[in-house]
């Protein structure tokens, strides 16, 4: 079974990014052969300053390797580095539909978030990522919720591949999603019904891997609860329902268990509980980074390292692309 998901390197990464996605990077080093990339040419699709990128993207990578990944154990590259991921998201252009990509939410949502420019590479987005996964012919991709519509895009794009080029053969593999349960939509801390995002909420509104730990516990202690006192789930509770699911991940119980915890008990032993929790959660990360972060040398030989083996899948599924696609000459 192959793994395959890929994470931007803009900004600071947040509660939202570990829950919904790192944390099943790691689990999936267990699982099957995973390959993780940092996707540096999608966060050209916005405005952005290039100096930031470069050091977003070292800081992206010491997160990941601080949060569990291992280098021997999956395969981590820099998606810029590998230049079979534009290359076959252009041949994946000719099955891909316009008015897919035209109803795709996170076009409609960024696109309406930038000042100056709406790029095509915007639009373009999901077939670059449909290339990221299909280049590995990966089975699964862990992902959070936001993802649902991205990873739907793909398959459809692979099934319409080997339908038009396939000539009865898969050339592409068809992925499936992996969502998890629980955590796979954090919430905002200040705005219960949106979720927790880089680029949209408020720095009290999100909670950031490397915040320190009084900045945790303050950012959960001052999230927004609902009215009432009962400690349950509802929709009518967006805010105690996010701390729920929150405090279920970070102790891996079901969220159940912590309602009846916390019957009769109130918001605040709860807020308290859930602050102490996930200060202790994420605080191995956030000790390792800081020296992870500092041998950029060490981080390109992590990268290097990755490249050359993401290379050599990738140029595989290139080949085949290009053989039944008539481009280039024949394959002997
Ligand atoms: P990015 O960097 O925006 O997000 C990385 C991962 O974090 C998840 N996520 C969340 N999960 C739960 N709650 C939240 N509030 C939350 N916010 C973000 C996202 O679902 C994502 O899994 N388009 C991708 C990057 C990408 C990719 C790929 C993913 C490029 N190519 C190929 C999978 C496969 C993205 O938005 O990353």
């Amino acid at each position: 079974m192959r793994i395959f998901s890929g994470i931007q390197p803009t900004g600071r990464k947040h509660l939202g990014n570990y829950i919904g996605a790192i944390r099943q990077y790691v689990e999936g080093q267990d699982r099957g052969e995973a390959i993780y990339c940092i996707v540096d040419l999608h966060a050209t699709t916005v405005a952005y300053e290039p100096a930031e990128l470069r050091r977003f993207t070292y800081d992206t990578a010491a997160i990941l390797l601080a949060a569990g990944l291992d280098p021997e154990r999956c395969i981590f590259f820099r998606q810029g580095d590998v230049p079979e991921h534009p290359e076959l998201c252009w041949l994946l252009a000719s099955v891909t539909a316009w008015g897919d990509l035209n109803r795709m939410h996170q076009f409609k949502e960024k696109s309406a978030q930038q000042r100056e420019l709406v790029s095509a590479g915007l639009f373009f987005y999901p077939v670059l990522q449909a290339a990221d996964v299909l280049a590995y012919r990966a089975d699964e991709v862990p992902v959070g919720d936001d993802q649902r519509q991205h990873v739907e895009l793909m398959r459809d794009i692979a099934e319409r591949f080997n339908a038009r080029f396939g000539a009865g053969e898969n050339v592409l593999v068809v992925p499936e999603h992996r969502i998890p349960e629980v955590g796979a939509r954090i919430m905002d801390l200040q705005d219960p019904t949106a979720r927790m995002s880089t680029t949209a909420s408020s720095e009290q509104g999100a909670l950031y891997i490397l915040d320190e730990r009084d900045v945790v516990a303050s950012k959960i202690g001052s999230a927004v609860t609902d009215s009432g006192t009962e400690v349950r789930r509802g929709p009518d509770k967006p805010g105690i329902s996010n701390l729920i699911e929150i405090l279920s991940v970070v102790r891996g119980v079901e969220p159940e268990r912590i309602e009846d915890e916390f019957d009769g008990q109130g918001y605040g032993a709860f807020k308290r509980t859930v602050a102490e929790a996930v200060v202790e959660y994420l605080a191995p990360t956030r000790e390792r980074y800081a020296e992870i972060r500092e041998d950029e040398d060490e981080l390109e030989r992590v990268l290097a390292a990755g490249t050359e083996k993401a290379h050599s899948i990738a140029s595989e599924t290139l080949a085949d692309v290009r053989e039944v696609m008539g481009v280039g000459p024949r394959r002997r």
